[in-house]
């Protein structure tokens, strides 16, 4: 690097420790996750990306244009975007898609009153790009081949818009669905033409109309959502807030639930739900009595 000449200002190009601290305060003030210092150098990369993405030189142009030429109020959804981790599997944790399937389904069902076609509606709270949404309505579209009719709808909802607009396309790369049981690869997903070199596949129209996405952000103090959902899955989301923020949302979302109603959380963010007057009745799985 070149020496700097008495009285010369180096020009910065990086995030800066000011800059850094302003995305910290915004992001945690707009969806509640933290960004601690480990991640500075991840968040560093996807905003020079971003500010390349707009002709942008460098990262400093791209706070400048953010926080002193009024910027951000158009950024602030790809702000917030870049911001999430969504990293998430068809399947993932598979133990509570099996205690859906083999026991909360049932038990459900089972307390319906008697007479009409029985509705279960499931909510994936941090959706992602769907694949725990549509694994829950696949569980819930093989349970209702058989046995008793009954009919049910998943939502699906996430802070970030781009990964709504991706669980909508419902179109992912066919590696993706290892994790898929055979026969429900058959009957849920259509070979993709025209997306790429790697092969895609699509989720079918019949179980795509029982599932719908809508961007919601957690931490609002209002949530235009039902309030008589049967299961909620709130998973590996929590980790990223602070614990009065996690306490909130858990709070705030077991008054969606109908009463029995069960809110799974992730295997490693399972703790949070103790001591909140839940009944745990598996690995991160609460009845809300
Ligand atoms: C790691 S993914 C988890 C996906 C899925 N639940 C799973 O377990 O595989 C976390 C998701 O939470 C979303 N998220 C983060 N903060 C949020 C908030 N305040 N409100 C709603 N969604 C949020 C992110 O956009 C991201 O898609």
């Amino acid at each position: 690097m070149k020496a700097l000449r008495d009285g010369e200002m180096p020009i910065l190009q990086g995030l800066s420790d000011a800059d850094f601290a302003r995305f910290g305060a915004l992001i945690q003030d707009q969806t509640g996750i933290r960004l601690t210092p480990s991640k500075r150098a991840h968040m560093e990369g996807k905003l020079k990306k971003r500010a390349a993405s707009l002709g942008l030189a460098n990262v400093a142009d791209y706070c400048r244009m953010l926080f002193e030429r009024g910027g951000l109020s158009g950024e602030l959804d790809a702000l917030i975007h870049l911001a999430t981790t969504n990293k998430t599997d068809f399947f993932r944790e598979k133990a509570h898609f099996d205690l859906l399937d083999k026991t909360l389904l049932p038990a459900l069902l089972n307390a319906r009153p008697r007479g009409g076609t029985p509705r279960i509606k499931v909510w994936s709270a941090a959706a992602s790009n769907g694949a725990e949404a549509y694994s829950a309505a696949m569980v819930l579209a093989e349970a209702a081949k058989g046995g008793a009719p009954f009919e049910f709808a998943v939502l699906g909802t996430d802070v970030s818009c781009e990964m709504v607009a991706e669980a909508n396309r419902a179109i992912y790369p066919a590696t993706m669905i290892a994790p898929v049981p055979d026969a429900m690869k058959m009957r849920y997903f259509l070979q993709q033409r025209g997306a790429g070199n790697l092969a895609h596949v699509r989720i079918v129209p019949e179980l795509r109309r029982h599932v719908r996405f809508q961007q919601l952000n957690l931490i609002a103090e209002k949530l235009s959502v039902d309030r008589d959902v049967d299961v909620i899955f709130l998973r590996n989301v929590l980790i990223y807030f602070d614990p009065p923020t996690q306490k909130a949302v858990v709070r705030r979302l077991a008054g969606h639930l109908r009463p029995y109603g069960v809110l799974i959380l992730g295997h490693t963010e399972a703790a949070i739900g103790n001591g909140m007057g839940f009944e745990q009745i598996g690995t991160g799985v609460f009845r809300v009595v």
